[in-house]
């Protein structure tokens, strides 16, 4: 039976995160934490799915029912990859799928578009469809806003392209950049985030206060434009300063929790150049620009503080074929 490994990895918002969603730019890095797909052949016309990290186990159902019905969270992503990928390039036969994560679906590191793209790219491989990095970008995007109904596609971009992205809204603009020596500590608050719910308070926000949240994005838009000149001169003392600024328009955003403020505080106070949220707020991760002089004593201030230290390396790969 033919059957391929695809791996993609996870990603961090730099600068720009909500904005990024009302046609502004952000930077995004690719961390090394990577999320695995297997699929394999069958003869007979099922859709079979194990996905462990996020409580899907023995689910199957027919080819010709792919996403109809109460469709489990954690299946979502895969399945309706599998449908949008099956409405555009049908095929015979099943596939059985099975999911692995390197990282916690709590983190708010993209698990849902890296399996969504490592879905797609394992079918265009296993079935000899010729795709390109964008025509997986656009039918893992489409995935994500058919389930979503919002949302930029920058975790996609970062899952496919890997490294560090400045990224405009709906693939319109990906542009790799040379960030090595960028040096993050990334401390969780212990709470998880739900991304949707926090678009949609935004969202909220935007129709009753247009003009404000307008202002706040025009901000946020200049701040990441000066942000990818800083990483571009490796000036991270100006880059830190930057991720202070965007912290600032979150909070006023309202997207900030007291969790995230007080490791935000305590990373700063340790010596990291800069330090914010990462990714929509509400929870999750919150990330510390740092030195290697100061890295551990950034980190132990996290930790001292409630936050767990999460270990990653940045500029990831992007997609790729394992076996
Ligand atoms: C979530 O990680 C980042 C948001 O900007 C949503 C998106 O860009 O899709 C809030």
């Amino acid at each position: 039976m033919a059957k391929i490994t695809i791996s993609a990895p996870g990603k961090l918002m730099l600068l720009g995160e909500h904005a990024v969603v009302y046609n502004h730019p952000c930077l995004v890095t690719a961390v090394d934490q990577r999320m695995q797909v297997t699929i394999t052949i069958l003869k007979d016309s099922i859709f079979e799915l194990e996905a462990p990290d996020v409580d899907i186990k023995g689910y199957k159902k027919s080819l010709s029912s792919l996403g109809k019905g109460d469709i489990p969270k954690g299946a979502k992503f895969v399945e309706l990859a599998v449908a949008n990928f099956r409405h555009k390039y049908p095929f015979q036969g099943g596939i059985h799928i099975e999911t692995h994560s390197e990282f916690s679906s709590q983190f708010g590191f993209g698990s849902s578009s890296a399996s969504t793209v490592c879905t797609l790219k394992a079918l265009s491989d296993l079935f000899k469809i010729n795709l390109s990095s964008k025509d997986i970008f656009d039918l893992s995007y489409k995935t994500i806003l058919d389930i979503q109904g919002k949302g930029s596609g920058f975790d996609i971009a970062a899952a496919i392209y890997g490294g560090t992205l400045y990224f405009l809204t709906g693939g319109k603009k990906i542009v790799p950049l040379e960030a090595r020596g960028l040096d993050l500590v990334v401390g969780y608050s212990g709470i998880k985030a739900d991304t949707v719910s926090l678009i949609n308070m935004v969202k909220e926000k935007m129709n009753t206060h247009k003009e404000a949240i307008d202002k706040i994005f025009d901000g946020i838009t200049d701040l990441v434009e000066q942000a990818h000149q800083a990483i571009l001169e490796k000036d991270w003392e100006r880059l830190g300063t930057f991720m202070n600024y965007n912290q600032d328009y979150l909070e006023d955003l309202g997207v900030s929790t007291e969790k995230l403020n007080i490791l935000i505080k305590a990373a700063r106070d340790a010596g990291a150049y800069g330090a914010k949220l990462s990714g929509a707020g509400g929870g999750d991760c919150m990330i510390a620009l740092v030195s290697p002089e100061t890295k551990e004593k950034v980190s132990q201030a996290i930790e001292n503080n409630g936050g767990k230290v999460i270990k990653v390396s940045l500029n990831a790969p992007g997609v790729r074929i394992e076996i």
